[in-house]
């Protein structure tokens, strides 16, 4: 039988993936350390899942006003980049590859991150929003509005935090521009109000996103540097009237870049009220977007099969699936049973629900 296309390699930039198959950025609240590092725990875990085509790493702040959750493993700290240092070693010891994601929380935060003061975002717009503080999940408050200088040396916390990225032995850095966060607030108009250069038209909520991505990309080249977006996204986020028209700005002119890939995070939500957001996501904008591209959403294999048989992703990402199945490529090149993920262990905790979902050759001995 012919073997389907997502199990084949591909080239990103200049890293060939050994198949299309991707492990989706995962916050996991491990690295609860005096600096926020990740640990052997972390190794063990990212190492376990190396038969990935590609590993993105859990959501790493860029610096500790980047924060929205406790134990995230951050990339700005001599601690954090030895301990990254030490994942990346063990992945690619077995003929994985990884990406770090850079990320940065922006309004989704509490002031237990900012030493009791207000979050940093574009404008002061409280959001609907959860932030997971030593006392568990709580609201986040209104934020402030960040200043011009603050706007640039957050765009200079990306680049540092590439440059470490680089330093730390990754095969490149994902800026995270989904989910509700900095890069997405500024996009959005329902967080940004700004009436500077940073707010406004389609053009200047997109500023920042291109100031990141030319930071980063100075950094680690175009080519090492790739974007998550979700253009549906009603997750910590408003409803935006001119999405349609935002995305497709900001995809065109992606174009101009020579990005190793974009990622795009289908609707997860219920969309019947928001006749302004794409149900189809990665259908909608692929044929606006002449590089590789990158779909996640609940996909089954069955369907990530047909959705890069048929051309409109070129890889695939799984969250939930690859964090309780450390095989999953082989799972589905096999067509075995799957795992069931645990909520209850997906946020803290150590071993239990991290490391110790079994392989298949364990489960059928
Ligand atoms: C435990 C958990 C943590 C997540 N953390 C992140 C994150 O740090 N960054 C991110 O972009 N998305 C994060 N996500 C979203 C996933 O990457 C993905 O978009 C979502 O789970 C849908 O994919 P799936 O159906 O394959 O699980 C997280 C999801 C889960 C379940």
């Amino acid at each position: 039988m012919r073997k389907a296309k997502l199990f084949k390699p591909i080239k990103i930039g200049p890293v060939e993936l050994k198949n299309r198959i991707v492990m989706a950025p995962m916050t996991r609240n491990r690295a609860a350390n005096e600096h926020e590092a990740p640990t052997e725990l972390h190794m063990e875990y990212y190492s376990q899942r190396s038969s990935a085509g590609l590993i993105l790493s859990e959501g790493s702040p860029v610096s500790p006003a980047a924060r929205g959750y406790i134990a995230t493993a951050g990339i700005y700290n001599d601690a954090q980049e030895k301990g990254w240092k030490k994942v990346n070693r063990a992945v690619h010891e077995k003929n994985g590859h990884i990406q770090i994601q850079l990320w940065h929380v922006g309004r989704v935060s509490h002031p237990y991150f900012h030493n009791g003061e207000k979050p940093p975002a574009p404008s002061a717009i409280r959001p609907d929003a959860m932030s997971f503080t030593p006392d568990g999940f709580k609201p986040s408050p209104e934020p402030r509005e960040m200043t011009k200088d603050e706007i640039k040396s957050t765009i200079e916390d990306f680049r540092k935090a590439a440059a470490r990225s680089k330093k730390a032995g990754f095969d490149g850095a994902q800026i995270h521009g989904a989910n509700g966060y900095l890069i997405e607030q500024f996009l959005h108009s329902s967080a940004n109000q700004r009436t500077d250069e940073y707010g406004g038209s389609i053009e200047k909520r997109a500023r920042f996103l291109f100031e990141v991505i030319d930071a980063v990309a100075g950094e680690i080249g175009e080519e090492r540097t790739s974007l998550r977006l979700s253009p549906s996204n009603l997750f910590n986020t408003g409803n935006d009237p001119d999405s349609k028209e935002l995305y497709k700005y900001v995809i065109e002119k992606l174009n101009g870049y020579n990005l190793s890939y974009l990622e795009l995070v289908e609707a997860l939500g219920d969309l019947s009220e928001h006749p302004n957001l794409v149900p189809n996501v990665t259908e909608h904008y692929r044929p606006l977007y002449n590089g590789v591209l990158m779909t996640n959403g609940d996909f089954s294999r069955e369907e990530a099969i047909e959705v890069v048989e048929n051309g409109t992703a070129d890889m695939v990402s799984f969250a939930r699936l690859f964090l309780a199945n450390p095989d999953l490529p082989e799972r589905f090149e096999v067509n075995a049973e799957l795992n069931e993920p645990d909520s209850d262990t997906f946020y803290g905790g150590r071993a239990e629900g991290y490391t110790d979902y079994p392989f298949l050759e364990d489960s059928t001995v």
